[in-house]
């Protein structure tokens, strides 16, 4: 079975959604590992909740940001991860570690890539009056949120919202398709064609 490492940073909803969709059967891979920079975060509870090993790699134990990201490739290699998932991961990562795992990074961003990339992605949607917003799963290249798109979700921005009530709206969203992105990726069905990703029928329907 596929194994993949999760990087968070804080409360882990979208490690949760995926956690649950492990248990449930829908999402066919192992989770081998997860790792937070923030010793804080409740997504290590998340992951000790559900027996899953979790380390806490902290960016401010390191001189610069290669011997952080050094240290975080040693341990994901160490636990034998096929691919990278960023969730609710805060750190820029340096071609260091985007080389390493070439096309093996998986992100979400809360936005509709390429609107409103960086951070605080939702209150840049919600300040610019748009109508609609929602959020994007990607793979990562040296960019910041510039990876080949693989899924993105659409919702509404209504006149009663606030950055809260759209930011909540955006993450059931996230919580739908990143299980989603990452069931297709453990089916072998995302091909990535120069800044596209192909997403091939699955095995079943493409006539043998
Ligand atoms: C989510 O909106 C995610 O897209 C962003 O951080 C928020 C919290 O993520 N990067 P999580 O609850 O820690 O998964």
């Amino acid at each position: 079975m596929k194994k993949i490492g999760v990087l968070i940073s804080g409360g882990g909803s979208n490690l949760q959604s995926i956690i649950d969709s492990v248990e449930s059967g829908s999402l066919r891979l192992e989770i081998a590992v997860v790792i937070s920079n923030n010793e804080g975060a409740f997504g290590i509870t998340r992951a000790e909740n559900h027996g899953i090993p979790a380390e806490v790699i902290k960016h401010s134990d390191y001189p610069d940001r290669e011997k952080f990201e050094a240290q975080l490739i040693k341990t994901l290699d160490g636990y034998g991860v096929d691919l990278v998932v960023l969730a609710g991961f805060m750190r820029v990562l340096t071609p260091l570690f985007v080389k390493h795992y070439h096309n093996r990074i998986i992100n979400i961003h809360p936005a509709i890539l390429p609107l409103f990339p960086g951070t605080h992605a939702q209150k840049q949607a919600f300040d610019y009056g748009g109508r609609f917003s929602g959020c994007s799963t990607h793979f990562v290249d040296e960019g910041t949120d510039t990876g080949p798109i693989i899924l993105q979700a659409i919702v509404p921005i209504l006149p009663e919202d606030t950055e809260d009530t759209l930011s909540s709206r955006i993450l059931k969203e996230e919580h739908r398709i990143y299980p989603e992105t990452l069931r297709l990726w453990s089916e072998g069905r995302l091909r990535i064609e120069g800044r596209k990703v192909r997403i091939l029928p699955p095995d079943d329907e493409s006539g043998g």
